[in-house]
């Protein structure tokens, strides 16, 4: 924001005010020109230009730009520039508050001193004290070594405040050059983490000491790149190919989310009717059981104007997990995909899913989950890798879940994964079923070698069993009968049957039993 400047040419103020200007000319510059300039050539933007793009022109506002490092250590008392590596304020996005955060690698590597993590902690504070989420923009070499145990204490109080933030307003972290050492915490603790491809890095450690200790000798992409953490470790939610279209990525999230956890989710004014039938959902289901189909197909059909913003893209690809609207207001979607693994539930896919459910629970955001899943995945990798405690993390999230729950079976719901996927059992509020849903402890081949395993020899005994269990069991007729399905719905009729759900589900409210807080398995 600039200030309109009147006529000073006569008054004293004049030289206050240029001085006065000077001082915001000098805190602008950063580290300085070659700085800057080096910045560009790596492909990044600066602290300043990335706030620009954030936010809507001309709303930030910023604070603290005259704060300076109180190091006297290693000469860093000779070396203070006014800012102090962090450029913080508020703003708006599309009209909505926003507080900001942005480490500028110019000054000082952007390392975190002691009075850059007080900046940081002064807008955490506002932003919890009046309700609007914060947003971090990372590119910095961790803490400011001279400052040893100051820049630690300082990065704790950046933590103890994530945690505290966590379930009042959205945290969002986007990770735009080094993330490294203590700086990789914070992001980690917050709601979403976005990077840039090919310019940034996220590690505890970085490849020199990773050297050292475990020998292994890697690139600091091949340690913590945009595709390390997007695929393997899920660390990050997503990554983009510049700063440019990052930022305006992370516009397009914020527009899907409240600003706390006592607002209601935004809505938009929207052209597409909620009552707009899609006949070629009909036919999403092929004839044969095994074929896959694209359940991000039914997603989009849905939703409002197709707008969808996955999360989690590129991580455990047998579930889709992100923001759509319906009549405006922000959903948050969960469904199986069985283009990948059949849609099985795994580790991965469980963790995932549940973060997000608890996230959506957190804010408000209703929940709808289409369901088709073969069950959990067998076998010793997932056994060993605690997929009974993974499992139990989407288990745990969807039934602690008190926004308004929609499920949609399109065609499995086998065995335990029926119960987690937000069944009726799970405190889901409306639950339908395509007619194409089957939903049984197990698929018919599987089913009748266990209970008529003494016909193991008898083809055709086999066959007759397979199909007496398939008619008999592989429909929603026998859940619906129970009423844990409430509706056996047309598919082309999906959009308008859960625009009424959550219009119906509107002002739900649940009482709950008193607790501190839950123990969710970790
Ligand atoms: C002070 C730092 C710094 C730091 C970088 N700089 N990191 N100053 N403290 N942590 C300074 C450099 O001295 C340099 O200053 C300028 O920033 C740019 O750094 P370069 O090394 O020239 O840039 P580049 O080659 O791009 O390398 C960037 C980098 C590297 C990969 C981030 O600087 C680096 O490895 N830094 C240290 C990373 C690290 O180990 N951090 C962990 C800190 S310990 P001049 O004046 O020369 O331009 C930590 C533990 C906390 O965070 C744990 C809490 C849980």
């Amino acid at each position: 924001m600039t200030e309109p400047l009147g006529d000073l040419t006569l008054s004293p103020m004049k030289e206050i005010i240029s001085e006065l200007e000077a001082r915001r000319t000098l805190a602008k510059a950063g580290g300085g020109e070659a700085r800057v300039a080096a910045q560009h050539a790596r492909g990044k933007l600066t602290a300043r230009e990335r706030i620009e793009l954030l936010l809507d022109p001309g709303s930030f506002e910023e604070f603290d730009m005259f704060v300076e490092h109180r190091g006297t250590e290693f000469g860093t008392e000779k070396n203070r520039i006014p800012g102090d590596g962090v450029v913080t304020g508020w703003g708006t996005i599309n009209g909505r508050m926003a507080y900001v955060y942005a480490k500028d690698f110019t000054v000082l590597g952007g390392s975190t001193s002691e009075a850059h993590a007080d900046k940081i902690c002064k807008i955490m504070d506002m932003a919890m004290q009046n309700g609007a989420p914060v947003i971090g923009l990372f590119d910095s070499g961790g803490a400011r070594i001279q400052e040893g145990v100051a820049a630690l204490a300082g990065f704790g109080e950046v933590f103890k405040r994530n945690v505290l933030a966590s379930g009042v307003v959205p945290q969002i972290s986007v990770i735009m050059g080094p993330c490294a050492g203590g700086d990789v915490y914070s992001p980690a603790l917050t709601d979403f983490v976005f990077m840039v491809a090919g310019t940034s890095y996220m590690f505890i450690t970085g490849p020199d000491v990773t050297k050292t200790v475990t020998h292994e000798d890697v690139t600091p992409e091949e340690l913590g790149g945009a595709k390390v953490h997007t695929v393997r470790s899920s660390v990050a939610d997503g990554a983009y190919d510049n700063d440019v279209t990052c930022l305006e990525e992370i516009r397009r999230l914020y527009d899907f989310l409240p600003l706390n956890n006592r607002d209601k989710t935004p809505v938009w004014p929207v052209e597409d009717d909620p009552r707009r039938h899609d006949m070629s959902l009909d036919t999403l289901i092929p004839d044969s059981a095994n074929k896959p189909y694209d359940m991000k197909e039914l997603i989009l059909k849905v939703i409002d104007e197709g707008d969808f913003f996955e999360v989690g893209e590129a991580f455990a690809r047998n579930i889709i997990t992100g923001f759509g609207r319906i009549e405006g207001a922000t959903v948050g979607f969960v469904a199986n995909q069985p283009m990948v693994l059949a849609g099985v539930l795994d580790s991965d896919a469980s963790r995932k899913a549940a973060r997000f459910v608890r996230f959506c629970d957190c804010f408000n955001i209703p929940l709808v989950t289409f369901v088709d899943v073969p069950g959990f995945m067998p076998g010793t990798a997932q056994e060993h890798g605690g997929i009974i405690k993974h499992g139990a993390k989407l288990l745990f999230a969807y039934a602690e879940a008190t926004v308004p729950k929609v499920t949609v079976i399109t065609r499995k719901a086998y065995g335990g994964a029926y119960d987690v996927m937000a069944s009726k059992h799970m405190r889901a509020d409306v639950n339908y079923a395509w007619p194409t849903a089957q939903i049984a402890v197990m698929g018919a081949k599987g089913a009748v070698e266990i209970i008529f395993r003494k016909d193991a020899d008898d083809a055709k005994a086999l066959a007759a069993r397979t199909k007496e269990y398939e008619d008999r069991f592989l429909n929603p007729f026998v859940a619906a009968s129970r009423g844990y399905i409430d509706d056996v719905i047309r598919p082309h009729s999906t959009r308008w049957r859960i625009a009424r759900s959550l219009r119906m589900l509107k002002n739900k409210q649940v009482a709950q039993i008193w607790k501190k807080h839950d123990n969710i398995p970790l």
